[in-house]
């Protein structure tokens, strides 16, 4: 018997596909304590949560016989993905079904907020009968500038359009012709900061959105701007939200997200008259529940009857098995793929990926899908997995080429991963050395020999003594470890890169003071 825990509340016509298979027993438990979770998980071979029950490291040691892990919804923060992927446990979430709901969820919203509709039904609710208080603004012939023109982000534009606003976005990852084609002007950030009468970010959370709109943005923006996030809590920093809100630069904001979830009671943004909330609701309507109940009781149902992976945020095969014997070149590829997504900015147009020796004896083609995954994986974080990434690098308009050559280079077999960013080529290149060891060997050109692996520091710079002295004392000042460093050069005296396995993050703050250190060119930190 195939055991299958429900561990939050979940659409009855997701939990009817499991049961009508004849060797599967399901069984629906919610509101289980931890420890409750924990004695109990060792008895399933899969587990299908909401958000409530948090999947951590310490579930996941004591769950012996599970195999897979659903999620229904797109978040994967309550699960925690590399103890499960350490353990071979199939994680996969539900990134399609609640995109209508979520955008239905912002224009209510931004009519909300433009209607006063919360604070007037609260207001006759208690007697009174204001009706010049309460006055509204039309959305017709307003901008709305829209922050992530992925799934959400175009579904809130295209109904943004059709109540005759005029679109703007920003999303620096996807090709202008597919938001023209839409009737959506493409600007750059501070453009769209500055044109829109309404703003709303569609974007993940990730190092480089993570308080995106704060103090600096809130200036550039027009006065009486009104602000609208059902994305995720800190895109835009609270205190700095606060702050325009008071000064009366924003005339209101419309938050289904917070940076801390629940929000503390006392927080002021919870209090302010022109501030809507909704408690994280983007995706609570039935249809979007039913909508990833299925397709997260799917998932799980064709994996453990082992008819195919789908969704899986870390499986790239069909069968659990090649996975597991390609596994060294998996991790090797996501991670070029990562390196490539973070070290080279800007619009990617093509993607040309060589496969060099004896790897490619192999089904490359889960190589491939890693490879995609870990370059939009900074972007789109768990909206993309494995099995989509190809398909989304399409929609984005990048091209993908894949070579295979029998030739033999320096090494046994070398992975190489090439971008065309606005004209100019950009690479990273990896092998596998003896035990399986991922190694970098190639930066643009110049090789080095670095372990892809936690935080790095990447530079360029010229090939002059006292470049590493410098870095190395920046570096203890700022109380950063060094764990390794490698050097590639093309000539003595020429171009260099450097790059650094270093054993914590580096403030803004800090890369800035090493950017303006004699002779270095760039510098840019990833995390692998
Ligand atoms: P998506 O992956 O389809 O789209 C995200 C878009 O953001 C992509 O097009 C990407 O290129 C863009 N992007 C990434 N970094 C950017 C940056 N620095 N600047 C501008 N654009 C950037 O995701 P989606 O399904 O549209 O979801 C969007 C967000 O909504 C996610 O954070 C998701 O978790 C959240 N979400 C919230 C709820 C809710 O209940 N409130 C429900 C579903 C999804
Ligand atoms: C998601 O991650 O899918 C949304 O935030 C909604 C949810 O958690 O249900």
């Amino acid at each position: 018997m195939v055991k299958i825990l429900v561990s939050d509340p979940l659409s009855e016509e997701g939990i009817k596909i499991l049961k009508e298979v004849k060797d599967f027993q399901v069984d629906i438990k919610t509101d289980l304590k931890p420890d409750e979770l924990k004695a109990i998980i060792k008895e399933y071979h899969a587990l299908i949560v909401r958000s409530a029950t948090k999947v951590t490291r310490d579930i996941i040691n004591a769950a012996s016989q599970l195999k897979v892990i659903g999620r229904a919804g797109v978040g994967l923060d309550n699960v925690d993905l590399e103890a499960s992927t350490n353990k071979g446990i199939i994680v996969m979430n539900t990134p399609a079904g609640n995109t209508i709901s979520t955008a239905e969820h912002t224009m209510s919203m931004i009519l909300a907020l433009s209607r006063n509709i919360p604070a007037a039904d609260f207001s006759l609710k208690a007697g009174e009968w204001k009706r010049s208080k309460f006055m509204g603004v039309e959305l017709y012939g307003k901008t709305l500038g829209v922050v992530g023109l992925g799934r959400i982000g175009t579904e809130v534009s295209k109904r943004a359009l059709s109540f005759g606003m005029k679109v703007i976005a920003y999303d620096p990852f996807l090709s202008k012709e597919v938001a023209n084609h839409l009737g959506i002007e493409v600007v750059e950030l501070a453009e769209l900061f500055t044109q829109s009468d309404y703003i709303s970010v569609h974007t993940p959370l990730t190092d480089e959105t993570r308080h995106l709109i704060s103090d600096k943005e809130f200036v550039m923006m027009k006065d009486g701007v009104r602000i609208v996030n059902c994305a995720r809590g800190g895109i835009i920093n609270e205190v700095a939200l606060l702050k325009a809100l008071d000064s009366g630069k924003v005339a209101g904001a419309a938050l289904d997200v917070f940076e801390k979830e629940p929000p503390d009671s006392q927080s002021p943004l919870l209090k302010h008259k022109n501030v809507v909330l909704t408690p994280h609701l983007g995706a609570s309507t039935e249809e979007a529940q039913v909508n990833v109940a299925i397709e997260v009781c799917q998932s799980v149902r064709d994996a453990l009857l082992d008819k195919g992976i789908r969704n899986a945020a870390n499986f790239p095969c069909l069968a659990v098995e090649v996975c597991q014997l390609l596994q060294p070149y998996i991790n090797l590829a996501e991670k070029l793929g990562l390196l490539a997504g973070q070290l080279f900015e800007g619009r990617v147009s093509e993607l040309k990926i060589n496969y060099t020796g004896e790897i490619i004896k192999h089904d490359i083609s889960p190589l491939t899908m890693a490879i995609v995954k870990g370059l939009l994986s900074p972007i789109l974080q768990e909206t993309v997995n494995y099995i989509n990434a190809k398909n989304l690098a399409k929609e984005r308009g990048i091209k993908i080429l894949e070579l295979k050559s029998e030739k033999e280079e320096d090494f046994t077999n070398l992975i190489s991963v090439e971008v065309a960013i606005e004209g100019k080529h950009r690479k990273v290149a990896g092998t596998l050395f003896t035990n399986n060891e991922p190694r970098i060997v190639n930066v643009d050109g110049l090789y080095v020999e670095a372990i892809p692996q936690g935080y790095m520091l990447f530079l360029e710079n010229w090939d002059k003594p006292g470049v590493i002295g410098g870095l190395g004392t920046l570096m203890g000042k700022n109380g950063i470890n060094i764990a390794g460093m490698t050097f590639g050069r093309d000539k003595p005296g020429g171009k260099a890169v450097s790059a650094l396995n270093i054993d914590s993050a580096v403030s803004s703050h800090a890369l800035d003071e090493i950017k303006k250190l004699d002779n270095i060119l760039s510098v840019k930190l990833v995390k692998l």
